[in-house]
Protein backbone atom coordinates (compact mmCIF):
# COMPACT_ATOMS: atom_id res chain seq x y z
CA UNK A 1 0.00 0.00 0.00
CA UNK A 2 1.52 3.55 -1.14
CA UNK A 3 1.24 5.93 1.93
CA UNK A 4 2.88 9.31 2.21
CA UNK A 5 5.91 7.93 3.53
CA UNK A 6 6.36 5.53 0.43
CA UNK A 7 6.64 8.62 -1.42
CA UNK A 8 8.86 10.13 0.59
CA UNK A 9 11.53 7.49 -0.15
CA UNK A 10 10.88 7.56 -3.22
CA UNK A 11 11.97 11.01 -3.34
CA UNK A 12 15.30 10.56 -1.51
CA UNK A 13 15.48 7.39 -3.74
CA UNK A 14 15.13 9.53 -6.76
CA UNK A 15 13.13 6.94 -7.75
CA UNK A 16 9.56 9.05 -9.85
CA UNK A 17 6.39 8.77 -9.14
CA UNK A 18 3.44 8.13 -11.49
CA UNK A 19 0.29 9.71 -11.01
CA UNK A 20 -3.13 9.82 -12.94
CA UNK A 21 -6.01 11.15 -12.58
CA UNK A 22 -8.55 8.91 -12.05
CA UNK A 23 -12.87 9.13 -11.43
CA UNK A 24 -13.92 5.45 -11.10
CA UNK A 25 -13.82 2.29 -10.09
CA UNK A 26 -12.83 0.15 -13.22
CA UNK A 27 -10.27 2.70 -14.13
CA UNK A 28 -8.82 2.65 -10.32
CA UNK A 29 -8.08 -1.01 -10.81
CA UNK A 30 -6.40 -1.17 -14.03
CA UNK A 31 -4.04 2.18 -12.86
CA UNK A 32 -3.34 0.44 -10.26
CA UNK A 33 -2.45 -2.88 -11.74
CA UNK A 34 -0.38 -0.50 -13.86
CA UNK A 35 1.83 0.78 -11.32
CA UNK A 36 0.06 4.09 -10.58
CA UNK A 37 1.28 5.00 -7.11
CA UNK A 38 -0.93 7.90 -6.93
CA UNK A 39 -4.53 7.96 -8.16
CA UNK A 40 -6.11 11.72 -8.38
CA UNK A 41 -9.76 11.91 -8.05
CA UNK A 42 -8.93 15.34 -9.98
CA UNK A 43 -11.53 18.11 -9.57
CA UNK A 44 -10.75 18.15 -13.53
CA UNK A 45 -14.25 15.60 -13.63
CA UNK A 46 -15.91 18.78 -14.21
CA UNK A 47 -14.85 19.53 -17.42
CA UNK A 48 -13.96 15.49 -18.41
CA UNK A 49 -16.55 13.81 -17.18
CA UNK A 50 -19.37 16.52 -16.51
CA UNK A 51 -18.63 18.52 -19.16
CA UNK A 52 -18.08 22.11 -18.01
CA UNK A 53 -15.67 24.73 -19.28
CA UNK A 54 -13.95 25.01 -15.64
CA UNK A 55 -13.55 22.73 -12.25
CA UNK A 56 -15.39 25.61 -10.84
CA UNK A 57 -19.14 23.97 -10.75
CA UNK A 58 -17.80 20.88 -8.86
CA UNK A 59 -19.58 20.14 -5.86
CA UNK A 60 -17.80 18.50 -2.47
CA UNK A 61 -20.98 15.80 -3.11
CA UNK A 62 -19.38 14.80 -6.35
CA UNK A 63 -16.19 14.35 -4.83
CA UNK A 64 -17.18 12.01 -2.85
CA UNK A 65 -19.37 10.11 -5.00
CA UNK A 66 -16.09 9.61 -7.28
CA UNK A 67 -13.70 9.23 -4.56
CA UNK A 68 -15.64 6.29 -2.71
CA UNK A 69 -15.96 4.88 -6.27
CA UNK A 70 -12.25 4.97 -6.98
CA UNK A 71 -11.49 3.81 -3.83
CA UNK A 72 -13.56 0.58 -4.13
CA UNK A 73 -11.55 -0.01 -7.70
CA UNK A 74 -7.94 0.24 -6.83
CA UNK A 75 -6.34 -2.05 -3.89
CA UNK A 76 -2.66 -0.16 -3.27
CA UNK A 77 -2.38 3.16 -4.54
CA UNK A 78 -2.32 6.19 -2.69
CA UNK A 79 -5.99 7.92 -3.25
CA UNK A 80 -5.81 11.63 -3.47
CA UNK A 81 -9.25 13.48 -3.51
CA UNK A 82 -9.15 17.81 -4.63
CA UNK A 83 -11.04 19.70 -2.04
CA UNK A 84 -13.56 21.90 -4.72
CA UNK A 85 -13.65 25.27 -5.10
CA UNK A 86 -16.22 26.87 -1.93
CA UNK A 87 -15.62 23.69 -0.11
CA UNK A 88 -12.59 25.28 2.19
CA UNK A 89 -11.54 29.16 1.18
CA UNK A 90 -13.59 30.61 4.03
CA UNK A 91 -12.73 29.07 6.84
CA UNK A 92 -9.76 26.48 8.51
CA UNK A 93 -12.50 24.80 10.35
CA UNK A 94 -14.80 24.80 6.76
CA UNK A 95 -11.62 23.01 5.46
CA UNK A 96 -11.06 20.50 8.05
CA UNK A 97 -15.39 19.34 7.85
CA UNK A 98 -15.10 19.17 3.54
CA UNK A 99 -11.63 17.78 3.87
CA UNK A 100 -13.31 14.92 6.69
CA UNK A 101 -16.31 13.76 4.06
CA UNK A 102 -13.88 13.22 1.61
CA UNK A 103 -11.67 11.13 3.90
CA UNK A 104 -14.61 9.35 5.01
CA UNK A 105 -15.55 8.41 1.29
CA UNK A 106 -12.09 6.94 1.24
CA UNK A 107 -9.27 9.33 0.45
CA UNK A 108 -5.56 9.30 1.83
CA UNK A 109 -4.99 12.86 0.95
CA UNK A 110 -6.78 16.11 -0.04
CA UNK A 111 -5.64 18.69 -2.62
CA UNK A 112 -6.28 22.12 -2.33
CA UNK A 113 -5.13 25.33 -4.24
CA UNK A 114 -3.78 28.57 -3.28
CA UNK A 115 -0.03 29.83 -2.08
CA UNK A 116 0.94 31.28 1.20
CA UNK A 117 -1.98 32.33 1.91
CA UNK A 118 -3.52 28.80 2.15
CA UNK A 119 -0.47 27.55 4.14
CA UNK A 120 -2.44 28.28 7.32
CA UNK A 121 -5.06 25.43 6.20
CA UNK A 122 -2.64 23.21 5.47
CA UNK A 123 -1.18 23.22 8.70
CA UNK A 124 -4.85 23.44 10.28
CA UNK A 125 -5.33 20.03 8.30
CA UNK A 126 -2.39 18.06 9.02
CA UNK A 127 -2.65 19.11 12.74
CA UNK A 128 -5.16 16.92 12.74
CA UNK A 129 -4.38 14.06 10.63
CA UNK A 130 -5.36 14.64 7.15
CA UNK A 131 -2.21 14.75 4.81
CA UNK A 132 -2.23 17.71 2.56
CA UNK A 133 -0.89 18.09 -1.18
CA UNK A 134 -0.59 22.13 -1.86
CA UNK A 135 -1.25 22.90 -5.71
CA UNK A 136 0.35 25.71 -6.73
CA UNK A 137 1.40 27.84 -10.07
CA UNK A 138 -1.16 27.66 -12.25
CA UNK A 139 -4.38 26.74 -9.79
CA UNK A 140 -7.34 25.96 -12.50
CA UNK A 141 -9.70 27.27 -9.62
CA UNK A 142 -8.30 30.55 -10.16
CA UNK A 143 -8.82 30.40 -14.03
CA UNK A 144 -11.26 33.84 -13.72
CA UNK A 145 -8.49 35.48 -11.81
CA UNK A 146 -5.99 34.36 -13.99
CA UNK A 147 -8.03 35.75 -17.82
CA UNK A 148 -7.44 32.15 -18.30
CA UNK A 149 -4.87 28.85 -18.37
CA UNK A 150 -2.01 30.57 -18.41
CA UNK A 151 1.42 29.43 -17.62
CA UNK A 152 2.83 31.22 -14.12
CA UNK A 153 5.82 31.82 -12.15
CA UNK A 154 7.72 33.51 -15.21
CA UNK A 155 10.02 36.16 -14.34
CA UNK A 156 12.17 36.89 -11.04
CA UNK A 157 9.20 38.16 -9.21
CA UNK A 158 7.07 35.62 -9.63
CA UNK A 159 8.78 32.86 -9.52
CA UNK A 160 10.49 33.97 -6.12
CA UNK A 161 6.64 34.29 -5.05
CA UNK A 162 5.87 30.61 -6.35
CA UNK A 163 8.75 29.26 -4.63
CA UNK A 164 7.67 30.87 -1.34
CA UNK A 165 4.43 29.44 -1.90
CA UNK A 166 5.50 25.98 -1.91
CA UNK A 167 7.72 26.99 1.48
CA UNK A 168 5.06 28.14 3.05
CA UNK A 169 3.41 25.00 2.44
CA UNK A 170 6.42 22.96 3.13
CA UNK A 171 6.70 24.73 6.86
CA UNK A 172 3.02 24.17 7.08
CA UNK A 173 3.55 20.59 6.97
CA UNK A 174 2.38 19.63 3.12
CA UNK A 175 3.18 16.28 2.87
CA UNK A 176 3.34 16.87 -1.63
CA UNK A 177 3.44 19.55 -3.37
CA UNK A 178 1.65 19.74 -6.97
CA UNK A 179 3.47 22.07 -9.42
CA UNK A 180 1.25 23.15 -12.70
CA UNK A 181 2.05 25.47 -15.61
CA UNK A 182 5.32 26.90 -14.44
CA UNK A 183 9.05 26.96 -16.68
CA UNK A 184 11.05 24.02 -16.23
CA UNK A 185 13.91 25.58 -14.33
CA UNK A 186 11.68 26.60 -11.32
CA UNK A 187 9.98 23.08 -11.32
CA UNK A 188 13.42 21.93 -10.44
CA UNK A 189 14.30 24.99 -8.41
CA UNK A 190 11.20 23.91 -6.10
CA UNK A 191 11.42 20.24 -6.56
CA UNK A 192 15.37 21.04 -4.97
CA UNK A 193 14.17 23.47 -2.26
CA UNK A 194 11.65 21.23 -0.73
CA UNK A 195 11.73 17.84 1.03
CA UNK A 196 8.25 16.78 0.48
CA UNK A 197 7.65 15.13 -3.30
CA UNK A 198 6.80 17.60 -5.90
CA UNK A 199 4.43 16.36 -8.89
CA UNK A 200 4.69 18.08 -12.06
CA UNK A 201 1.95 18.84 -14.70
CA UNK A 202 3.67 21.42 -17.43
CA UNK A 203 6.89 21.98 -14.60
CA UNK A 204 9.32 19.94 -16.06
CA UNK A 205 10.99 16.92 -16.16
CA UNK A 206 12.90 17.45 -12.89
CA UNK A 207 9.75 16.83 -10.05
CA UNK A 208 9.93 14.23 -7.93
CA UNK A 209 6.58 12.81 -10.12
CA UNK A 210 4.59 13.68 -13.29
CA UNK A 211 0.70 13.49 -13.17
CA UNK A 212 -1.48 13.84 -16.33
CA UNK A 213 -5.37 14.26 -16.48
CA UNK A 214 -6.50 10.65 -17.86
CA UNK A 215 -8.98 11.39 -20.82
CA UNK A 216 -5.28 13.78 -22.05
CA UNK A 217 -3.02 10.82 -21.68
CA UNK A 218 -5.58 8.51 -23.39
CA UNK A 219 -6.14 10.89 -26.44
CA UNK A 220 -9.89 11.19 -25.78
CA UNK A 221 -10.54 14.57 -24.33
CA UNK A 222 -11.44 17.19 -27.26
CA UNK A 223 -10.22 19.94 -28.67
CA UNK A 224 -6.28 21.12 -28.86
CA UNK A 225 -4.48 19.21 -26.07
CA UNK A 226 -2.57 21.50 -24.07
CA UNK A 227 1.47 21.70 -24.44
CA UNK A 228 2.28 19.57 -21.53
CA UNK A 229 -0.10 16.69 -22.83
CA UNK A 230 1.14 13.36 -24.44
CA UNK A 231 -0.97 10.70 -25.87
CA UNK A 232 0.08 7.74 -24.86
CA UNK A 233 -2.28 5.94 -26.86
CA UNK A 234 0.04 6.26 -29.82
CA UNK A 235 1.30 3.35 -30.78
CA UNK A 236 -0.36 1.05 -28.22
CA UNK A 237 -2.97 -1.84 -28.81
CA UNK A 238 -5.26 -0.84 -25.86
CA UNK A 239 -6.00 1.20 -22.48
CA UNK A 240 -4.07 -0.82 -19.91
CA UNK A 241 -0.74 -0.88 -22.18
CA UNK A 242 -1.07 2.79 -22.64
CA UNK A 243 -1.11 3.43 -19.15
CA UNK A 244 1.84 0.52 -18.57
CA UNK A 245 3.55 2.56 -21.10
CA UNK A 246 3.14 5.89 -19.00
CA UNK A 247 4.31 4.38 -15.90
CA UNK A 248 7.35 3.34 -17.89
CA UNK A 249 8.23 6.91 -19.48
CA UNK A 250 7.55 8.99 -16.18
CA UNK A 251 9.66 6.20 -14.05
CA UNK A 252 12.87 6.44 -17.16
CA UNK A 253 12.31 9.96 -17.45
CA UNK A 254 11.13 10.04 -20.80
CA UNK A 255 8.26 11.62 -20.30
CA UNK A 256 7.99 15.28 -19.78
CA UNK A 257 10.15 15.15 -23.13
CA UNK A 258 11.41 18.69 -24.23
CA UNK A 259 8.25 18.92 -26.33
CA UNK A 260 6.02 19.08 -23.33
CA UNK A 261 8.13 21.82 -20.63
CA UNK A 262 7.60 25.27 -20.75
CA UNK A 263 10.33 27.81 -20.93
CA UNK A 264 11.58 30.86 -18.77
O1 LIG B 1 -8.00 18.16 -10.98
C1 LIG B 1 -7.02 17.77 -11.59
O2 LIG B 1 -7.08 16.87 -12.43
C2 LIG B 1 -5.75 18.38 -11.32
C3 LIG B 1 -4.70 18.23 -12.38
C4 LIG B 1 -4.00 19.49 -12.62
C5 LIG B 1 -3.74 17.17 -12.09
O3 LIG B 1 -5.55 18.99 -10.31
Amino acid sequence: MITVNTLRKMKTEHQKIATLTCYEASFAALMDNAGVEVLLVGDSLGMVVQGHQSTLPVSLKDMCYHTAAVARGSRNAMIAADLPFGAYQQSKEQAFAAAAELMSAGAHIVKLEGGVWMAETTHFLQQRGIPVWAHIGLTPQSVNAFGGFRVQGRGDTAAQLTLADAKAHEEAGAAMLLLEGIPASLGKRITESVSCPTIGIGAGADCDGQVLVMHDMLGIFPGKAAKFVKNFMDGQTGIQAAVAAYVEAVKNGSFPGAEHIYAD
